[in-house]
């Protein structure tokens, strides 16, 4: 698959998902803007991406004005407006009903979902955004289709994407802009092992069960999304691509 010609946003790029698809755009040819908090680790991204012309900003999704800043900067010192955008930051939450409290659902809407909103807001600013159109995707998780317990808030968190997803392909399609959501299940990465390194035994074997192909890579993930930020799918928008070895066909 060919991305060049194509400018790629991608947010929470410093490790995981993010990375990994920061690597494969940037092999397929795109020019990258990185986006997360850790300079450090975005640095290392970038260091480790084919090709030139990458930047990278250490910005916290909770701040709008720095992600404004961050995007129109980067349009402004390149002349080049982006064609694609990938929301892949995002913070694990388990937490029984009974022990959750108002700031934690704030704080998880504010880092998994609101931002992906807000910066599809800000690319259609003048000239931020290609005016052939582009691609947009959202990384939201098989728990955004379906229920655990203790998982209330991530759930909602990652269903607001879906739905929102849906919403905002039909409001920008006039603009050749499509906007998909991706549905991971367990991949391993540092959320995930976080995760496995805070259950027991037992739990792990369920979660793995629950995985009739067994926990995936990141390059199971990133396939689906370098296929949905090419061209290769330019008659794709509003769906949700769920690549979750076969989770959620139980
Ligand atoms: N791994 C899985 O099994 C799995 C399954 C389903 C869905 N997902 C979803 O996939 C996405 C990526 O997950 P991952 O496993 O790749 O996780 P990860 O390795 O922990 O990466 C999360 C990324 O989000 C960034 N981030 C977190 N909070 C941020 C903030 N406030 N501001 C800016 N950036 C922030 C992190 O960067 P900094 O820390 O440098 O800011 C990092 O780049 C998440 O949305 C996750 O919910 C993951």
């Amino acid at each position: 698959m060919e991305l060049t010609n194509h400018k790629i946003l991608i947010v929470g790029a410093s490790s995981g998902i993010g990375q990994a698809t920061a690597i494969d755009l940037a092999k397929k040819g795109a020019k990258l803007v990185l986006i997360a908090r850790s300079e450090d680790k975005l640095k290392e991204v970038l260091e480790s991406c084919e090709g030139s012309g990458h930047s990278y900003f250490a910005v916290d999704v909770k701040n709008e004005k720095e992600l404004d800043d961050a995007i129109s900067s980067s349009v402004k010192d390149t002349g080049e407006p982006f064609s694609g955008f990938v929301y892949s930051a995002g913070q694990e939450g388990t937490i029984p009903l009974k022990f959750v409290k108002s700031d934690f659902l704030t704080n998880i809407l504010q880092v998994n979902t609101i931002p992906a909103l807000l910066i599809t807001k800000i690319l259609q600013k003048k000239g931020n955004f290609s005016s052939e159109g582009g691609s947009i995707i959202f990384i939201s998780s098989v728990m955004g289709n379906l229920g655990q317990p203790a998982k209330a808030a991530y759930c909602m968190s990652k269903g607001g994407l879906v739905a929102a997803s849906k919403a905002l392909a039909l409001e920008l399609a006039s603009k050749k802009i499509r906007v998909n959501c991706i549905s991971p299940g367990m991949v391993t990465t540092e959320m995930s092992s976080k995760i496995l390194d805070s259950i027991s035994e037992e739990n792990i074997k369920e979660i793995k069960k629950m995985h009739p192909l067994g926990i995936g890579e990141v390059e199971d993930v990133v396939s689906g999304i370098t296929f949905l930020i090419s061209d290769k799918s330019k008659w794709i928008t509003g769906i949700d691509l769920l690549i979750d070895g076969g989770y959620s066909a139980q």
